[in-house]
């Protein structure tokens, strides 16, 4: 009998960083957590913690539950009950790649629970394959800033260092907007111009992060691809990434597929105040309520922390929840 009990911490993302549309990740210091073990008697259980998740289902079809088996299948493994928990501080839907950690979160936890069979690159092409894209998953699996492509196939990436003095500024809306609604907002083609506009975007981006040029930012941070197709269903959107620049940003975008807008700043900035309500003003004045967070990049993967325990699962004294172990860790 498995007698492991594994707790796995895993860092949100932000994706595209503005015209690396599928193809930039940056990891975020806001984070889910995922215990994973093998009751010791009885069925499947789940606990979730935090906002928004009382709706995820609480059977075999949830997404944890499907990615652990992947990984057991993947492994010649057989893990068919599981107890499950979750914490999660990073909001649903609203481009902070919350399916992305939990993705990931649940391949690392199911991958340390049969004691680490899979490869991290492995795990990076089974969460691209489940994502669709690899640049969430990229971001939360290496963590730091991931640059990455993928043909449907096979995903490669190359890791890059954030510069030191990097912070970023999320405002986060109220109100969800599901990938998939904001990927049909695209055009199927685009023009030559605007493809190679966004080459040199993206590039200069790359290397401006690359070699901690901060100032350059501001002029890599622009897309063609998808923000100005995208900004119809995010009001304010389109006047803070015009103007953030003004109020101190190095540079701004939509994080992910949105809602939430992203601002980047050198830490030591002394206009970090102004531009905090700038954004806030800005999204207020559509009437859009919206929670802003200053997050430093997250320079690691998961953090994985497994336990053997003869008493797993027993209740023979009173049981600590997922919630109780990572106490002083979590906003809760
Ligand atoms: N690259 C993706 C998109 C990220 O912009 O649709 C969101 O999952």
């Amino acid at each position: 009998m498995n007698n492991r009990r594994v707790i796995v911490k895993v860092p949100a993302s932000t994706a595209n960083l503005g015209p690396g549309f599928d193809t930039l990740g940056m990891a975020l210091s806001l984070f889910a957590w995922i215990e994973m073990s093998v009751p010791q008697t009885g069925g499947t259980t789940f606990e979730f913690f935090g906002d928004g998740m009382d709706c995820l289902p609480r059977d075999k079809s949830n997404l944890l539950y499907k990615v652990a088996q992947l990984v057991f299948e993947e492994a010649g493994a057989e893990v068919p009950e599981l107890a499950i928990a979750m914490y999660s501080e990073i909001p649903l839907a609203r481009g902070l790649g919350s399916s992305a950690s939990a993705i990931v979160g649940a391949l690392a936890a199911a991958n340390a629970l049969i004691g680490s069979p899979l490869s991290p690159m492995k795990l990076f092409q089974i969460a691209t394959e489940l994502e669709g894209h690899p640049d969430n998953v990229g971001a939360s699996l290496f963590g730091g800033i991931v640059v990455s492509a993928w043909d449907g196939e096979e995903a490669q990436y190359a890791r890059i260092e954030p510069p030191k003095r990097l912070e970023a500024l999320v405002a986060i809306p109220a109100f969800e907007l599901l990938t998939e609604k904001a990927r049909h907002a695209l055009p199927s083609a685009v023009s030559m111009a605007d493809a190679v506009y966004n080459v040199g975007r993206s590039s200069l981006l790359v290397a401006a992060l690359a070699g901690g040029e901060l100032e350059l930012i501001r002029h890599a941070m622009k897309d063609r691809l998808h923000q100005p197709y995208r900004a119809a269903l995010i009001p304010g959107m389109a006047e803070i990434l015009e103007r953030a620049a003004d109020f101190g940003a190095l540079g701004a975008a939509l994080s992910g597929a949105g809602p939430t807008l992203i601002a980047f700043v050198d830490a030591a900035s002394g206009e970090k105040a102004q531009l905090e309500s700038f954004l806030k003003a800005t999204l207020a004045k559509e009437g859009i309520e919206a929670e802003t967070l200053w997050l430093a990049p997250c320079l690691s993967g998961p953090e994985i922390t497994v336990e053997e325990t003869q008493s797993a699962g027993t209740g023979a004294e009173r049981r600590l929840t997922l919630l109780d172990r990572i106490r002083g860790e979590v906003k809760a």
